[in-house]
């Protein structure tokens, strides 16, 4: 084998890489976008895939012609060492096709990007918006709060309903988290002081488990995850019938301990990156834990310790269904805590 079949094999060897490679990332583990549940998700996909193919077309071509000129044009064995090849000063007509290409390539790809965001952003029309579902999303260091609109609360695992516009209003009491569920939609940042919207709608019923917090946010910032369940019509019904505000919903101010607590301290309060709280009067100190959860948090000078306020912006109700989710647990509540104690 000669040379030139060397080099030809070695490009096509190449070539074959460069497309079987992109294959590859759609598969389960892939690098490529999850298939998305909703018109906006599938928009963005769509613009994924599509620059990523003309990226890896130029790519392919660029590569290859850069390989074949190395060779058609590398130093033969007959020529002396040191011999300079011809200076060449300039080509305007190869200079303005190389910078037209590029140009008509990106004005393409802007055009494209740009007429896909009405799809994107699933803004819904006027006469719509009475059949929108309306969540508020609230980002906390370390979880997400929703209020549904019965006033139904739920802490890290959304649930909604299929075929419906949904409108997530997002904020933030303290600093900044993006919501983001790659197989519903893009993600929004939730911004304290600012509200954002985010509109999607489901068009699959299942769960979706790929959702992370998209801005770093402290130190617990990798808990920061969500849980995205698509239900039918009938059984969100339901379900807002069920989680409806109620006094002391222990069930509910269990999911809260799992969501602003036990990410530091524990699900049993034993202690983890923050210290042992089981058993600690505070928990069930309505005035000590108001102070400690919705005022200040533990930021105090001398102390290395630090805790945001977890339960900043929370109602007195939330407070007490926290508290009565402890009452209820005997190794929270510790002696004399508990109910009857
Ligand atoms: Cu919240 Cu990262």
């Amino acid at each position: 084998m000669n040379g030139s079949r060397v080099v030809l094999a070695l490009l096509v060897l190449f070539a074959a890489t460069l497309l079987v490679l992109p294959l590859t990332f759609g598969l389960p583990g892939g690098t490529g976008p999850p298939e998305a549940v909703t018109e906006s998700g599938d928009a963005i996909n769509q613009v994924y895939w599509v620059v990523f193919g003309m990226a890896a077309v130029v790519f392919l071509i660029i590569e290859v012609t850069l390989i074949a000129f190395i060779f058609r044009f590398r130093r033969r064995p007959e020529t002396p060492p040191n011999v300079e090849g011809p200076q060449i000063h300039g080509n305007t007509r190869a200079e303005i096709v190389w910078t037209v290409i590029p140009a008509v390539l990106l004005l393409i790809l802007a055009i494209y990007t740009f007429s896909r965001v009405p799809e994107v952003e699933a803004k819904p029309g006027g006469g719509d918006m009475g059949n929108v579902v309306t969540i508020e999303v609230t980002g906390h260091q370390f979880y997400w709060q929703y209020r549904y609109p019965n006033d139904a609360l739920s802490y890290d695992e959304l649930v909604l309903p299929i075929d419906r516009k949904i409108r997530l209003v997002l904020n933030s009491e303290d600093v900044n988290h993006s919501w983001w569920v790659p197989e519903l939609t893009g993600k929004r940042d939730a911004i304290p002081g600012q509200t954002n919207t985010l509109y999607f709608t489901p068009n699959t019923t299942g769960v979706f488990e790929n959702g992370v917090c998209g801005e770093f946010c402290g130190i617990q910032h990798a808990r920061m995850t969500m849980r995205v369940e698509v239900v039918s019509q009938e059984d969100f019904d339901a379900w807002l019938e069920e989680n409806a505000p109620e006094a002391e919903d222990i069930a509910l101010g269990e999911s809260q301990w799992e969501a602003a607590c036990a990410k530091c301290h524990g699900l049993d309060g034993g202690g983890d990156i923050g210290p042992a709280i089981a058993g600690n009067s505070i928990l069930t100190n309505p005035e000590a834990l108001d102070l400690l959860v919705r005022v200040r948090g533990q930021n105090l000078p001398g102390n290395p310790s630090y805790m945001p306020p977890v339960g900043k912006g929370w109602t007195d109700e939330q407070l007490a269904t926290l508290i009565a989710y402890v009452k209820s647990n005997e190794q929270l509540a510790g002696p004399g805590g508990a109910d009857g104690g």
